[in-house]
Formats: C-alpha cells, structure tokens, sequence
C-alpha cells in the first residue's frame, strides 16, 4: 500500500520545456551553444521548445485537469543571473515567480531543481566544473534561489543526474558543452560539482524564508539479480556500487557521486582504483561535500542484469531474447526500480524520491485524433508496481515523479524522443493528452490503489 502522504509527481527541467526567448535578457548557456553549432538531431534547437515560458498557464490548467499535484521542475541558472553571477535578472524572477504561482492556484506543489545541466556559457569559459571558484559560483546562484523563491516553494534538489553532466558533457563529449577533458581533469570537475552541491545546501538553508527540504538527484542503471537467490542479491549490489567500469566512461557511477554526499567519504575501493587520476581531497572539502539533507532523489530507468557465478564472483547475464525495449532502445526492467530503491535505501538509510522514471514511445496521432501510448501503460504498471512492492516491504519512498509532463527536447536526441504523458504537435504548440496520462490520473487518484 502506498502511504497516504506519498507524492505522485511529474518531473521537467527548464530547458527542455521553455524556449530560449531572450526578451526577459537571460543569459547564454552551455546547451544554446551546443544546439547552436549543430550538435543535436537534425540540428534542432530548444529556441520555441515547448513554449512553456509563454504557455505555463495553459499547461498548468492541464495539469490540474490530470490531477497532477506535485512538480519537479528547474531554474535556468543563466536566466536569472545572466552572468552566473553577479547582476541579477529581474524578470526572469518574475517570470518564476509567476510560474510558481500559477502553479499553486493549481493546486500543484512545486519542487525546484536547482541545476539541470544548463551550465552559464560566461562561466563556461571561466573553466566550468574545473575551476574551483565554481563552488563560490553555485553557492551564489542558491542564494539567489533561495531569496526569491523559498517563501513559495520548500523543496529543492540542488543537481540533478551529476554523471551525465559531468561524463556526457566533459568526458565522451555526446552533451553540451561537447567537450573531452583528460580522465584526471574529469575527477577535478566531480569533486568540485559535488562542493558546490555542498556550498548550495548551506546558502539554500541560509536564505530561506522558511524551513526548507534539500535533496540531490543523481542517476545509473541499477544492477539487478538475475533471481532472488541471497548469492545473485548479494553480487548485483556489490556491482551496483563497485567499480568494474570501464575507464572510458567511469563516471557512470553510484557510489562515486553519492557516498561522499550522503555518507561523507568517497569509497574505499574507487580510492584504490582511481588513484592515478584523483584531485587533491582535503577533509574540509569532505565536510562541505556531506551536509545533512532531507531526502534523496534518484532518476531510475533501466538496469543490467547480475548472477552470482560459480567462483562466487558477480557475472553479467544476457537478458532474455525479445525483452521489451523502448523508444530510445533503452530495456524495459520493472526490476531494476524495486532493486534500485532496496539497494540505495539499504546503503545511504534516507527517505527516497524517484525524481525520475519514464520512456519514450514513438506515439503518434491516431484517425481519432487521440494519442494511444498503450506501450507506456504497459511500462508504468510495472514500474510502479515495483516501487509498491518496495514500498510494501518498508523501504521509505516517498514519492515518484514521472519523467515526464509534456514530451520535450529531449537533450543531443532534440525532439526524436517523446517521453510526455501530454503530446505536444511542435508546430502548432497543440498539446493532447495521451491514454497514459488518464491513466495515470487514475492512479493518482486512487493512491495506486488500482495497480
Ligand atoms: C534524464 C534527465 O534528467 C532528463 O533531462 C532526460 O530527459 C531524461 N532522463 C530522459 O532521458
């Protein structure tokens, strides 16, 4: 059973909804540039997107008319601080300002995300995450957050999904600012992003009008047995939170990002293994790293599948022949969710938001003019009923935000991926909710009570 207070959610983040409107004299960010030089699909750009900034009305109305009460949503850095730092941008609090107000005569609780990947472009040439004024940088623009908004809103997650800000952007250079440091250069970057989270958790308490809720939102695929065995359980967590990874991606990571977050010391076997590559790590920055926060977040899609093998060592399993697949190709695990939460609550022992979960489909409008996403139907139910079963055997979640409330630009794929419980038609900003999202409601309603 779910519990009666557990918050049913969307998720978005600013850039992926907005529009890039300049009028309210925001400032250029790493994404612009990226989508700019002709980085994305077929050289899209997030410039009308989904037209949220001029359209966040309507598009609450919608919600409320979903029965949608909770949403996680982000802050354009450079929107309000053109600069990163410094002068703040005015309008562009108003405009947020505006938004969480409409929002709440919605009845729709906001959760701001402090960063969602659009690093400031001025601070970007200043050396980013490399640079260690960055800590300062952040821990500004949280202040800022924190004075403007935390008399409408009492919960924030300072970053979301580190490894791919961090691995896809700086190291295999897929995302903005599509660059590839040195494997020592991406270390640097992560202890620094992970300070500055710290340095945020302090300005956002500082400065708040009132008593806040601080997460932080990090992501992986999960390893999961290959059946219930204790031996396969053990092996698929020890995976989880190893370090087996190959060295041309090591950021993808759980441990790496959380345990000096929650925990307050990097692990013991990521010490050994990365050594050659690791920044200087003093016991002050492992202070400011691991401030006390009220919850986690983790955004779960998918995972991979581990056996205990015959010499007692964790081995990979191929998953059965035809497993379910979606859009982007990524494998449909309901597992991956219920073992996600077992294992992260088991190890860092804090209540649990899934900031994120969803797929994309290749919906489409049918002669009725309807959107029949049958697949992400079929993909919600389990997921969820991975999360009640979680739920069912104590594991504290307390809530799921559902990645996501209109379909978007979805990053380096532009808008070749639709994750929406809302269809949006791009050129004439038509919205249409799909089956899902009356399913969804329904499920909201009820408290799950229908899965
Ligand atoms: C991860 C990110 O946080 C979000 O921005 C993205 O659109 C979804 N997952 C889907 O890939």
């Amino acid at each position: 059973m779910f519990p009666k207070d557990f918050v049913w959610g969307v998720a978005s983040s600013a850039y992926q909804v907005e529009g890039t409107d300049a009028k309210d004299g925001r400032g250029k960010n790493i994404w612009d540039e990226f989508a700019r030089s002709g980085r994305v699909y077929e050289h899209q750009t997030a410039e009308v997107c989904c037209d949220h900034m001029h359209r966040y009305r309507e598009d609450f109305a919608l919600m409320r008319m979903l029965g949608i009460k909770n949403y996680r949503f982000s802050i354009s850095w450079s929107r309000i601080l053109p600069e990163g730092t410094g002068k703040v941008n005015e309008k562009a609090v108003q405009m947020y300002r505006d938004m969480i107000l409409c929002m709440k005569e919605n009845g729709i609780r906001p959760f701001i995300t402090l960063f969602h990947w659009e690093f400031p472009y001025e601070l970007f040439k200043k050396g980013g995450w490399l640079n260690d004024e960055v800590v300062q940088w952040f821990g500004e623009y949280a202040k800022v957050v924190a004075e403007n908004f935390s008399d409408l809103c009492s919960d924030f997650i300072t970053i979301n999904e580190p490894q791919c800000a961090i691995g896809l952007g700086h190291l295999n250079g897929v995302h903005a600012p599509g660059m590839k440091y040195s494997i020592p250069e991406t270390f640097q970057m992560a202890h620094n992003l992970m300070k500055a989270h710290g340095q945020a958790v302090i300005n956002l308490r500082k400065y708040a009008k009132q008593k806040i809720r601080v997460g932080y939102a990090p992501t992986c695929g999960v390893a999961y047995p290959a059946t219930e065995s204790a031996d396969d359980i053990a092996a698929a967590k020890k995976v989880y939170f190893g370090f087996e990874n190959p060295m041309d991606n090591w950021t993808w990571n759980v441990a790496w990002f959380s345990d000096p977050v929650f925990l307050g010391e990097y692990p013991k076997e990521g010490l050994e293994k990365f050594a050659d590559y690791l920044p200087e790590i003093t016991e002050e920055d492992m202070q400011l790293i691991h401030q006390p926060l009220d919850f986690m977040g983790q955004n779960i899609y998918n995972g991979y599948m581990i056996r205990c093998g015959a010499d007692g060592d964790p081995e990979y399993v191929d998953r059965a022949p035809g497993t379910a697949k979606t859009g982007t190709g990524w494998p449909v695990t309901p597992e991956a969710l219920y073992y996600g939460i077992r294992f992260l609550t088991e190890r860092y022992r804090l209540p649990l938001y899934i900031t994120e979960n969803g797929m994309s489909d290749l919906d489409n409008i049918s002669a009725d003019g309807q959107v029949h996403d049958r697949e992400r139907i079929t993909f919600l139910d389990a997921y969820l009923g991975a999360v009640q079963r979680a739920i069912n055997e104590g594991m504290p979640v307390i809530g799921y935000f559902l990645w996501t409330f209109l379909d978007n630009f979805e990053w380096a794929e532009g808008y070749k991926e639709r994750f929406g419980l809302v269809y949006v038609d791009y050129t004439t900003q038509r919205r249409i909710a799909k089956d899902s999202a009356y399913w969804y409601r329904e499920v909201m309603r009820m408290n799950g009570e229908n899965l």
